[in-house]
């Protein structure tokens, strides 16, 4: 497929199955009835067997439903030994994955595989094939344009490991149903720190992949490694031109309408007065742990005490049983998004 605007373009090869809303039983339908039956019983063994296969296969489950909650990191959530504290990320794992099956929504934790041993944010876990190594937190891109190549989800929300939903009571479509197919992809606010947009939850229909490609292809070598990585990348992108790279310099040439002269910024959701990095009414739907707010488990235990004590750390890893964490070679999606044009 093409990977240029517009974004009406929604182009993404992907798998509906049809179920015919109903099938009438008569006696001359007997024959057709057993011959379903027969297919039905088929498809469940397949599936048991297709969920037998280890993680590992490069391909994501599609579970089907119309929104997949994702997360990406390159650490693993883990539930220790009681006496050892639980990683933040493990808290808003299990936060997010509840909200996520409470909404009736997929949920996918993807860990990027790597060759380098972890170091912090600045350690190369991905790379572009042109643009080089780069941080954990610019992985999330090639992680979400797979998700939306291997799952059949009209909707994506992607939240950082630190990030967290508030209340199960507040439905994603608060911030989906801002989308259009001319901007299909969203963002809060980054207030305090400016009144751009931060790059740790964003809200997407399917037609963003190309908008995650040309995000996940700005270059920004400095930041490639360091903070705020993709975010960085994300303001750079948002002042640049739509068409100047898709439309082969034609701008360049004169032959292009001023009125085609959009930015990328004309094409986002950007909902400036939702917080993300303080509760400010109880209509925000996410929160945003600063870093010097990591370990503060009260502000978590605070609104989610319900889903299981953090004491309780049996209880924990049942939970954590459920979620479908994935392993995923970012590097490796990362050949496939420049393969595709
Ligand atoms: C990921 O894929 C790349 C490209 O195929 C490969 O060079 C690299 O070794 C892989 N990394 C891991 C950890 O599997
Ligand atoms: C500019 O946009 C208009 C309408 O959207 C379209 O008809 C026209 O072909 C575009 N021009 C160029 C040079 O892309």
């Amino acid at each position: 497929m093409s990977s240029s605007y517009p974004y009406t373009d929604s182009g993404y090869p992907y798998t509906r199955i049809f179920v015919p809303p109903s099938v009438s039983v008569t006696a001359t339908h007997r024959r057709r009835w057993g011959v379903l039956v027969f297919g039905v019983a088929t498809f469940a063994v397949a599936l048991i067997f297709y969920r037998m296969i280890p993680e590992d296969r490069g391909e994501t489950r599609s579970h089907g439903a119309a929104l997949t909650v994702v997360m990406a990191d390159s650490r693993v959530p883990v539930v220790p030994n009681e006496g050892e504290p639980i990683p933040y990320w493990t808290l808003t794992t299990l936060i997010n994955h509840h909200y996520a099956r409470e909404q009736g929504a997929d949920f996918v934790y993807v860990v990027h595989e790597h060759d380098a041993p972890l170091r912090g944010g600045n350690t190369p876990i991905c790379r572009h094939p042109r643009l080089g190594w780069r941080a954990a937190s610019w992985c999330k891109l090639p992680a979400v344009w797979e998700v939306l190549r291997t799952r059949s989800s009209e909707n994506v929300v992607y939240i950082d490991t630190d990030g967290m939903f508030l209340s199960t009571a507040l439905k994603p479509s608060r911030h989906l149903d801002h989308l259009t197919p001319d901007k299909p992809i969203g963002f809060v606010s980054n207030e305090p720190w400016d009144a751009g947009v931060c790059a740790g939850y964003f809200f997407l229909r399917r037609e963003a992949a190309a908008f995650i490609k040309a995000w996940w292809d700005t270059d920004v070598p400095r930041k490639n490694l360091h903070r705020l990585w993709e975010q960085e990348g994300l303001n750079k992108l948002l002042k640049e031109d739509v068409m100047r790279e898709e439309a082969g310099g034609v701008k360049e040439e004169g032959g292009m309408e001023p009125a085609n002269h959009t930015t990328y910024a004309d094409h986002i959701v950007h909902l400036a007065d939702e917080r993300q990095f303080t509760v400010q009414d109880s209509q925000q739907l996410i929160l945003h742990i600063t870093s010097e707010e990591k370990n503060r488990y009260d502000l978590i235990r605070e609104r989610w005490d319900h889903i299981t004590s953090l004491k309780d750390r049996d209880g924990m890893r049942a939970l954590l049983a459920q979620v479908d964490i994935v392993r995923m070679n970012t590097s490796e999606v990362a050949l496939r998004i420049e393969a595709e044009e």
